[in-house]
């Protein structure tokens, strides 16, 4: 809408000989149609020409408005509201979309300035479990958005690869029983070696129970590895490289890519760096043999290293930070983390300020509430009865599956290979959406039944309008309609859908400024709603062959726009369901 509200702005200053900057911002839509279709509130004009509102709409109403498009200029109160012609505006609107081909709604808002997205971010030997279901797909999203609006993007990936805990696999390897000897068979050729692996460290952490020992056994074992002992060294790697070829096959169902995966591995010799630079700050202190950074008032010092001379995860960080700078320097630079490690956050970044970094206030802990599972009858985080945690690869079987059964029941003459397709594409789809859907830093409630219905505020329920739109075209194609040019397009429904389209460059930018993919996500179902309403009234094709070319021209239109904002979240937009 901005190639419209830019001129009445631009207008408006002239009329009122002022300099209004993002006045264009302001205009929206009238509470009702009755109004007007655009509206211009006057309050923020009141203080620089020190005049009442309706005053100041009343002056603009009286000037002239010579745009095409603009058929009247009405006030009420201290409302500036414009009603638009309708033919004229339609045609621009489509005009509009038709130039940005391929390319709708991508933006330059962010042309000049790269921004480095830190997401998903799993462990290594443990399984992706539900809950970096959020992490990865919002992150995934946000690089999608950032990069639709113009901003150079790098997508990282800070791999958890380092720890005490890897001590324990590296004790245990051949330890146990023979079944458990993770060279027999191989752990390459198993089946699902990461199951293996999360297997035997339960095995270990009962069996250290009874025999103290073996924790000491599992700290030699991680010192060897930080010392560079071969035998630990390959064995870790074995661990690394079969973590990551599973993540992989899940990244690659979900559509999720990165530009960079360094896991915490990588810092070690930057670790100690870290560690000798707070200290010539003068900024490192003692608190019971541990050193610590103490930071402001309101937050706990934050550690750096352990009695015993461990660093630590947040040290990590800090290491981290810096070796990002310095291979990307950066505009901005987000953690998609949960809300749970604010307080991690703060004091990462408080250090970092205390270092002089000055690109410290770009770091954003662009955070996320939590996604809560259903068991019995309660909802819980993320967590079976058991205490197990809830895999993702299971989550995404358990939804295609049921994506399947409806599919099928809904087309009788698809082919086996065909029902397998659509319902990968809407099972996963579902699963995506539905973490998209609310504002992130909100709790999620997961409910399979609910995600996958095909009405309601759901994936689903998007693919079947963008279905819609393409068996609407289908259907138009054999009746050698041409795409009219929109003169036709008076209806009001139609004026609410084309101001709807415009604004979906709007929106893309805003998602990307705010790291906020559910304001796209909102947007496609009030787009989807809005279709529907219409459809429900009018026909698209009918005997008058020209305005069914107007009306055919506006599908396309439609299709575009849910097609592009689908595949931004993470979502494909299918053809057939
Ligand atoms: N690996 C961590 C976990 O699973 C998340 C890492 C988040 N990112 C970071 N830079 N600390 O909890």
């Amino acid at each position: 809408m901005r190639l419209f509200t830019e001129q009445i702005a631009q207008r408006a200053g002239a009329i009122l000989d002022l300099e209004v900057s993002h006045l264009a911002d302001a205009i929206s839509d009238p509470p009702s149609q009755e109004l007007g279709d655009l509206s211009l509130p006057c309050f923020q004009l009141a203080g620089p020409l020190k005049k009442a509102p309706a005053a100041i709409a009343t002056q603009l109403a009286a000037a002239e408005w010579d745009f095409p498009w603009i058929e009247t200029v009405e006030t009420a109160g201290p409302y500036l509201n414009f009603r638009l012609r309708r033919d004229h505006f339609a045609r621009l609107a489509l005009e509009r979309v038709e130039q940005g081909g391929e390319q709708w709604g991508a933006g330059q808002s962010g042309a000049g300035k790269r921004v480095l997205v830190e997401y998903s971010s799993p462990n290594i030997a443990k399984h992706l479990a539900i809950h970096h279901l959020r992490s990865t797909m919002l992150g995934q999203a946000m690089a999608n958005l950032l990069r639709c609006a113009g901003h150079e993007v790098i997508s990282w990936n800070h791999l958890g690869d380092w720890g005490t805990g890897f001590g324990k696999l590296l004790a245990c390897w051949d330890q146990f029983r023979d079944s458990d000897n993770l060279d027999d068979p191989p752990l390459e050729v198993r089946d699902d070696p990461v199951s293996d692996l999360n297997a035997l460290y339960v095995q270990f952490n009962l069996a250290s129970e009874a025999d103290p020992q073996l924790d000491s056994l599992a700290r030699d074992w991680f010192r060897k590895l930080e010392a560079g002992d071969p035998q630990a060294v390959e064995r870790w790697q074995r661990i690394r490289s079969v973590s990551l070829e599973k993540f992989d096959t899940i990244y690659q169902r979900l559509g999720v890519h990165f530009d960079e995966t360094v896991g915490e591995s990588h810092y070690q010799d930057a670790m100690l760096q870290m560690v000798d630079q707070l200290k010539d700050a003068g900024i490192l202190e003692q608190s019971d043999g541990a050193d610590v950074v103490r930071l402001s008032e309101e937050i706990p010092p934050m550690l750096i290293r352990k009695q015993d001379g461990a660093t630590l995860y947040g040290t990590r960080d800090l290491a981290s930070a810096v070796l990002r700078h310095q291979m990307f320097p950066f505009d901005r630079c987000l953690y998609v983390v949960d809300a749970g490690q604010g307080l991690h956050f703060r004091q990462v970044f408080g250090v970092l300020k205390l270092l002089g970094y000055s690109w410290a206030d770009q770091l954003e802990h662009a955070e996320f509430g939590v996604m809560r599972l259903q068991v019995d009858g309660a909802w819980k985080k993320g967590k079976t009865r058991g205490g197990q945690v809830v895999l993702l690869e299971d989550v995404l079987e358990q939804s295609v599956q049921l994506a399947s059964d409806k599919v099928r029941a809904k087309n009788p003459d698809l082919s086996d290979d065909q029902v397998s397709q659509i319902s990968e594409a809407v099972g996963v789809g579902a699963v995506i959406f539905s973490d998209m859907k609310s504002a992130r830093r909100k709790d999620v409630n997961f409910d399979l039944d609910k995600i996958l219905s095909f009405d309601g505020e759901t994936g689903p329920y998007l693919q079947y309008t963008h279905v819609r739109f393409c068996s609407i075209l289908r259907k138009a194609s054999p009746l050698n309609l041409v795409s009219g040019d929109g003169n036709r397009l008076v209806e009001a429904e139609e004026l609410v859908l084309l101001k709807r389209i415009l604004r979906f460059p709007e929106v893309i930018a805003r998602a990307a400024r705010d790291a906020e993919p559910s304001h796209l996500s909102q947007y496609l179902l009030e787009l989807a709603g809005e279709f529907n309403t219409y459809y429900a009234q009018h026909r698209v094709i009918s005997d008058d062959a020209q305005l069914s070319g107007d009306r055919l021209a506006l599908v396309e239109a439609l299709q575009r726009t849910l097609g592009r904002g689908l595949k931004l979240l993470c979502v494909e937009p299918l053809e057939r369901m």
